[in-house]
């Protein structure tokens, strides 16, 4: 059962917005939430004000500070410290304000870099990471492991979810910097808004990827915050994968861009394939719903929207 109040912490995110959409389908939930603007979650007396005002019963914690693999490379001293800064001060308000739930936010990217595909939860720290969002994944390893010690060692259910590659109403489209996806619907929707009549995909366009919508993210956390026995940490994912050039096929399909799609092997592939077991999720009731050429024609009527209300996401 979710015990209301819930504090939804980086409601305006992508995964953060998708939860309050969700939680405002459930009429006895009340939720709270703050812009960074009204409270910044690093810092720490802010956030104990905040906890010991309104104590909040549950709390899903949908912030962080994310970037690509530039703003990665380029900020690990940002990364690292903001996302440590943020766990630390809400999951310590959190426990010494009584809240009961916490539901941490991780990511399949914080797993090794060489982990064995499909990957199951075990992989965690099994192998060394990814050099190139390290800070990142150091800081949100902490914060998970500081929830799994804070259940163990206080016996509060405090636990995480690992979801893969995500989409979805909210995305960050931003040209140069967006995730895969989003990247491609905007780059061929202004494709064909333009006339041209090819599109280039970085690489061989052969490698293998596996995506979620948001709003089967945001009900499998709910479904997590429902369980008296929760995993510590649990994929959360489709453990379905699909070629770059098949996405790229299905955006194209999807905005009726008309054009070839051409790869550029000269560019980097990364990793051949990344795939998140989700045997654990399934196993207590939980499976995704939105197939992924469903998902991505809503996507796109939402960049429609968005770019049309100019509140599309760039940054
Ligand atoms: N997107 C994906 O594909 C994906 C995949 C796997 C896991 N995840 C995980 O899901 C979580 C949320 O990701 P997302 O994609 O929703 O990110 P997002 O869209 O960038 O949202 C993050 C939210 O956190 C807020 N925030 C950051 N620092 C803050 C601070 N110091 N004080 C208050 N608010 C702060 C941001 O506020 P501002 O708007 O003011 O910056 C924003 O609303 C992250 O933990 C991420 O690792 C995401």
């Amino acid at each position: 059962m979710i015990v209301s109040p819930v504090f939804v912490a980086g409601h305006g995110g992508m995964v953060g917005s998708a939860v309050c959409r969700r939680l405002a389908t459930m009429p006895d939930i009340e939720v709270m939430t703050r812009s960074r603007g009204e409270l910044d979650l690093c810092e720490e007396s802010q956030v104990n004000d905040f906890f010991s005002k309104n104590r909040p019963a549950t709390v899903i914690f949908a912030s962080a500070k994310v970037g690509g693999i530039h703003a990665n490379k380029t900020f690990p001293v940002e990364f690292l410290t903001d996302n440590l800064r943020q766990e630390l001060a809400t999951v310590h308000a959190s426990f010494r304000n009584g809240v009961g739930r916490f539901l941490f936010l991780g990511s399949t990217c914080i797993y090794p870099r060489l982990a064995k595909q499909p990957i199951k939860e075990d992989e965690l720290l099994a192998s060394p990471l990814e050099q190139t969002n390290e800070a990142y994944a150091i800081a949100k390893i902490a914060g998970l492991k500081l929830c799994q010690y804070f259940r163990q060692q206080y016996g509060v259910l405090y636990h995480s979810a690992m979801p893969t590659n995500l989409y979805g109403p909210g995305d960050n489209y931003h040209p140069d910097h967006s995730h895969v996806l989003p990247g491609m619907i905007r780059r061929i929707h202004e494709a064909k808004e333009r006339g041209d009549a090819s599109v280039t995909i970085w690489g061989t366009g052969t490698p293998l990827r596996e995506f979620l919508h948001v709003d089967d993210l945001a009900d499998a956390i709910l479904h997590l915050c429902h369980l008296d026995s929760p995993p510590d940490w649990v994929n959360v994912g489709t453990s379905l994968d699909v070629s770059i050039f098949e996405l790229a096929r299905l955006v194209a399909k999807t905005i009726g861009f008309q054009g070839e799609i051409r790869t550029d092997p000269s560019k980097p592939d990364g990793t051949p394939r990344k795939l998140t077991d989700t045997t654990l999720i399934r196993s207590t009731g939980w499976e995704p719903k939105i197939e992924l050429e469903q998902g991505i024609v809503s996507t796109y009527q939402c960049f429609l929207k968005e770019q049309d209300s100019g509140k599309l996401r760039s940054k």
